[in-house]
């Protein structure tokens, strides 16, 4: 058989393989999630994702020198509020010495280099357990705008590098660069869920913060699965606003829109590798049905290969050990 062309010439050794695959995972590309608690010396497993913890502040910032050391230079941070602190609008979440803003002071001091995002959102200190005010029965948008800018504020003056949005309400980013310019953090980055779907996938998340909505879903300010151009939409209008890196999430039933949003904007994108893909994976490979590490690398890699510049992840130790 004569062949003009073999492409199993490029695939015959590993030495071959390695010198023409075009996606390569390194450390850099990765954001560690950390879920805070109060309390000392706590480090308790969550149980919808086995294999990671909340941790206490000083278990926290042992766990970020950790981090440091093997490579890993950001991450992002949610904290449980606890429940006799929770309201409707949200107000621990702008308290000065607020579990968010010690822990950023704090693991600022430890590791200045490490790169500190925060999430801004009401749903952790939410007594409804929705991202925004509640005012008959409804999400209100503006007044949680403002919440939400105040937040950012406090976040950047407590030594956040990057503060997060992850709730979906409308004219956000701009408030929230608006918001960090009249206060002089002007160094202070906006890295916005800019096409966040209302997916099953955030269950067992919801479990390690406690942070399910009490009543309804959230299906007024999440985006619908079946849509891809109203993402692009978010998405420019986010970066318009005054975004720096765009994300969408979750990640792997998105993977079109990752690459849609890739091919779109010019800012960095990340995606957000999230707590039901992590447990699909720590589930599966229990029951002895897949190779864990394979299914890790694999799956990380088909989440850059689609466009994510940055993938926040459960796996990123796993990842780095594996990348070896
Ligand atoms: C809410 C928020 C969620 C996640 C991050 N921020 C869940 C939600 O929207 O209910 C999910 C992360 C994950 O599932 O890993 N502001």
């Amino acid at each position: 058989m004569y062949l003009q062309r073999r492409n199993r010439i490029l695939r015959q050794s590993p030495a071959i393989r390695a010198m023409v695959r075009e996606t390569i995972l390194t450390p850099n590309d990765f954001i560690v999630p950390l879920f805070i608690v109060e309390g000392e010396n706590i480090v308790s497993e969550i149980s919808s994702m086995p294999g990671y913890f909340r941790r206490s502040l000083d278990q926290t910032i042992k766990e970020v020198r950790e981090l440091w050391a093997m490579g890993l230079k950001s991450v992002l941070l949610f904290i449980k509020c606890e429940d006799n602190l929770k309201d409707n609008k949200g107000t621990e979440a702008l308290n000065p010495n607020g579990l968010m803003q010690r822990s950023i002071r704090a693991i600022k001091e430890a590791v200045p280099e490490m790169c500190i995002m925060t999430d801004v959102a009401l749903d952790p200190f939410s007594s409804y357990g929705h991202d925004g005010i509640v005012e008959n029965n409804e999400i209100v948008n503006d007044a949680t705008v403002e919440v939400l800018a105040a937040m950012s504020v406090s976040h950047a003056s407590a030594g956040a590098d990057f503060v997060a949005p992850s709730d979906m309400m409308d004219g956000r980013i701009g408030a929230i660069r608006q918001a960090l310019e009249e206060n002089n953090f002007s160094k202070t980055g906006i890295m916005s869920y800019s096409a966040k779907y209302a997916s099953c996938f955030y269950g067992p998340f919801r479990n390690a913060l406690d942070s399910a909505p009490g009543f309804g879903d959230k299906k007024t300010y999440q985006m619908d699965y079946g849509n891809r151009i109203e993402a692009v939409r978010e998405t420019l209008m986010d970066i318009e606003e005054g975004a720096d890196i765009v994300m969408i999430k979750p990640a792997l039933s998105y993977l079109d829109i990752i690459r849609e949003i890739k091919n779109a904007v010019e800012v960095p994108v990340s995606a957000y590798n999230i707590s039901g893909e992590y447990a699909m994976i720590k589930a599966a490979a229990k029951m002895g049905w897949i190779e864990e590490d394979k299914a890790i690398l694999e799956t990380l890699g088909s989440i850059k290969r689609a466009g994510a510049d940055l993938i926040a992840t459960y796996f990123a130790k796993d990842a780095v050990r594996l990348l070896g």
